[in-house]
């Protein structure tokens, strides 16, 4: 790891989620029988723990970066598939994790507004091999095998656009079905103890819309996390995507990227009875994956930018 990057993260952080390496594609075999590749992520996490930063695991069950056989088979299969995966993941990071994302972009991108009353088993991603291969029931089996993998570390959904009231809405009827269900059982705990809000954010972020997500998942009895935050500055999507695309940034965006980082705060600062954690996805403009948009609080060269400032003294946005 780079020092400068690492002075970083150990100056100012202390739950660190790596960006990629805990995905499937980079810790499962390859091919269906081979072997982990668990040494990347371990050299990052073991230098972390020695300097006292938790890790939070990202991510267990995903339609992304993962490697098709997983999902190929019989549904047999592909559910043995599924528990064999998380319980040899869980098993080697026993100790070391203190909360997983087990389960990560389940729903639907755009929900019908007609069938949003409809069970959130119908608002699921159907071109997830995941769902294709087990239908709805593979998140409950995720968090179920999850939990008796290591009763000690916390279980999370994790989405993106949960701003959006509709998706919002299906997320928490999803949770609060699986969790009450759960505790029908006679548990006392929850099954999926909180929701990763991944705050992948643009200028024009509704806050109101945050805070009357955030609120919900309050209502069901769940915590909630801020798992990926970034507020673009410009549209880093398509050909935009991707790092090192950064320019310099305007004035007047530099301050409207602060005014946006500010209110968020002072919004989570209102509920951080809830909010365990909240999780910056990248540090600097030039490495970020929406690098052309600039949405981390430091630039390409490590400089704290205004967004930096705005997010330690969110209540002084005078003068931005
Ligand atoms: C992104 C990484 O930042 C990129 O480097 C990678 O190419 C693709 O994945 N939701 C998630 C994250 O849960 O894992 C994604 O991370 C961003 C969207």
């Amino acid at each position: 790891m780079m020092d400068d990057y690492f002075d970083l993260i150990i100056k100012h952080f202390n739950v660190v989620t790596l960006e990629n390496q805990m995905k499937p594609d980079h810790l499962a075999p390859r091919q269906r029988g081979g072997e982990y590749n668990f040494s990347t992520a371990d050299n990052m996490i073991n230098e972390l723990l020695l300097n006292d930063i938790l890790i939070h695991g990202h991510t267990l069950v995903w339609h992304n970066q993962t490697h098709s056989w997983m999902t190929e088979g019989t549904p047999a299969q592909v559910r043995d598939n599924l528990v064999n995966y998380i319980n040899t993941v869980m098993a080697h990071y026993k100790g070391k994790v203190f909360s997983w994302d087990v389960v990560n972009e389940a729903v639907m991108e755009r929900i019908n507004p007609g069938e949003q009353n409809n069970s959130w088993k119908t608002q699921l991603r159907t071109e997830s091999g995941w769902y294709k291969a087990l239908g709805a029931d593979f998140i409950e089996l995720a968090f179920r095998t999850a939990r008796e993998a290591d009763p000690d570390v916390e279980l999370y959904y994790n989405d993106y656009h949960l701003n959006n009231q509709r998706k919002a809405i299906v997320v928490a009827n999803m949770v609060k079905d699986i969790n009450d269900r759960y505790k029908r059982e006679g548990n006392e705990r929850n099954l999926i103890d909180g929701v990763g809000m991944q705050g992948h954010y643009s200028l024009t972020v509704n806050i109101d819309d945050v805070r009357n997500t955030i609120q919900r998942f309050v209502d069901i009895g769940v915590k909630v996390v801020i798992s990926e935050l970034d507020i673009e500055t410009r549209n880093a999507w398509g050909t935009n995507s991707g790092p090192r695309k950064d320019t310099p940034m305007t004035q007047q965006e530099q301050k409207q990227q602060a005014v946006v980082y500010a209110q968020l705060f002072k919004l989570f600062k209102e509920y951080s009875e809830f909010i365990p954690r909240i999780t910056l996805w990248g540090l600097d403009d030039e490495n970020s994956w929406k690098s052309f948009g600039n949405p981390c609080l430091w630039d390409g060269d490590l400089n704290p930018k205004q967004s930096f400032f705005a997010v330690l003294n969110p209540n002084r946005t005078k003068g931005l």
